[in-house]
């Protein structure tokens, strides 16, 4: 990750702060009002308490996410469909001594930044690091990223959904009365948090999956505490291992949907010991922010996509605005219908996540939602287009039933009557400089 945002901080791609900030609440507090303006990382070079600095929003981009992948303008999910269905690139052996090619000193938990996101959280947060272990049974390694409460130097609380590859991976080690061997990864080759991010079958290998994205196998070293690899160019690892039949109180915390989940408990990860590169960097995420929510959006709109190009032609890729919970779908319509068939099929693609599924027609920016709203208004008949089915459930994590129902919006052009519905335009409107207009101050945002 380090080279990645250093080789953005030498084409000025990078805001750094040189002033000392406070992790408690200023250093998200930046963070979110510079994403509000700008999709560049941020790297602060002063944290107090922590000799480390912090990077944020490294991954708020859909450009820079597309480009990680190599997908073409508009192409995320048809490259990331290719990349998941190719073979791996051969890997490397992994040899031991490999870790001295990258200095590595052992530190304490208590070494890294402690920050606190939001006003009610229960504490510091580690919210960025990626959890790689091995399936106890069969040895698939899985990468997912859990948020974790600093609780001590031996000692964090993570969060791991029921869904999800890592618990069911934890379940099996419990049930043998053994704990589950972990790596948290801060910093890792970006790669492997797109892989994090995807959420694979269960017998499939996010590792593998890193280095297809990658293009190139990437170099793995041992961990010095527990039996697993970790790639070789990390910021810092933390190994340790979560615990059977122990769960202790975790949050309130501020999360993805905007609100904060109340205490609950959650698992306990024993810290075996943390290494870090020299001048390591540390990863900070603010949850729901842009960088999250692009991040969940890799994982839900390419399982969508997966699913509907296995199923009908004419889709072109898919999206996750204006939150996560909402898909937009674009398609180039084949046959009358079409879009209505699209539909269905995303809904039942995931039982979890698109409380509202929009069509839209190849001309609209699916990464807008206001044109994608414009879609709506300008060319679906609500009265035929718009579907409520009741009573189908929704985010698993529920309990009163918020989430359940689904919004369905077919808001194609009615099909064979393109002609009507061109779009105008003014040539020259998207690609001249505006600076070349006005003089330098004039273009300010606000008056
Ligand atoms: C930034 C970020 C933070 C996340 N935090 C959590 C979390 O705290 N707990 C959790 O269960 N899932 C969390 N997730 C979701 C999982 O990491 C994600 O769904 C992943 O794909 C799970 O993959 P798997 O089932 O293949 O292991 C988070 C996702 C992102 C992108």
């Amino acid at each position: 990750m380090r080279e990645y945002v250093e080789q953005l901080l030498a084409r000025n791609g990078v805001r750094v702060v040189e002033r000392e900030v406070d992790p408690r609440f200023e250093l998200a507090a930046v963070t979110v009002r510079s994403q509000a303006e700008s999709d560049a990382p941020i790297l602060f070079r002063r944290v107090r308490g922590s000799t480390m600095p912090v990077v944020t929003n490294v991954y708020g981009s859909r450009p820079r996410l597309a480009q990680m992948i190599g997908a073409e303008e508009g192409g995320f999910c048809a490259r990331w469909q290719h990349l998941t269905t190719s073979h791996a690139p051969e890997r490397d052996p992994v040899v031991a001594l490999r870790a001295t090619e990258v200095p590595l000193r052992a530190t304490n938990l208590s070494s890294l930044p402690r920050i606190t996101y939001f006003e009610k959280d229960a504490g510091p947060y580690i919210t960025a690091g990626l959890y790689l272990a091995k399936d106890p049974e069969t040895g698939v390694p899985n990468l997912s990223f859990h948020r974790a409460m600093m609780v001590s130097d031996t000692e964090l609380r993570v969060r791991l959904g029921r869904t999800h590859d890592l618990t069911a991976y934890h379940a099996k080690a419990e049930a043998r009365g053994e704990a589950l061997e972990c790596a948290i990864l801060l910093g890792a080759p970006p790669p492997f948090s797109l892989a994090a991010a995807a959420p694979l079958a269960p017998w499939e290998s996010e590792v593998e999956l890193a280095s297809k994205i990658a293009g190139h196998a990437v170099p793995m070293r041992r961990c010095r505490h527990i039996d697993l690899e970790v790639p070789l160019h990390c910021e810092i690892v933390i190994e340790g291992r979560i615990l059977p039949n122990v769960l202790r109180p975790e949050a309130p915390f501020g999360e993805f949907q905007g609100y904060y989940v109340q205490q609950l408990q959650s698992h306990v990860f024993e810290v075996l010991g943390v290494t870090v590169r020299d001048d390591a960097w540390f990863h900070a995420l603010v949850c729901g922010s842009s960088e999250d929510l692009r991040l969940l959006e890799v994982a839900i709109a390419t399982q969508l996509y997966r699913a509907l190009v296995a199923r009908l032609p004419g889709v072109l890729d898919v999206a996750c605005v204006p939150h996560v919970m909402g898909t937009v779908v674009k398609i180039r319509q084949q046959y009358e219908g079409h879009a209505q068939q699209v539909l269905l099929t995303a809904i039942g693609a995931n039982h979890d996540w698109s409380k509202t599924c929009i069509v839209v027609d190849e001309d609209v920016d699916i990464e807008d939602f206001n044109d994608v709203w414009w879609a709506v208004l300008t060319r679906a008949r609500l009265d035929q287009r718009v579907s409520i089915l009741p009573n189908v459930p929704g985010f698993f994590r529920d309990p009163w039933k918020d989430h359940w129902g689904r919004l369905l919006i077919d808001a194609t052009i009615p099909f064979d009557r393109r002609s009507e519905y061109e779009r105008k335009r003014i040539p020259g409107a998207e690609s001249l400089e505006l600076a070349d207009y006005f003089g330098p101050g004039q273009l300010s945002k606000r008056v």
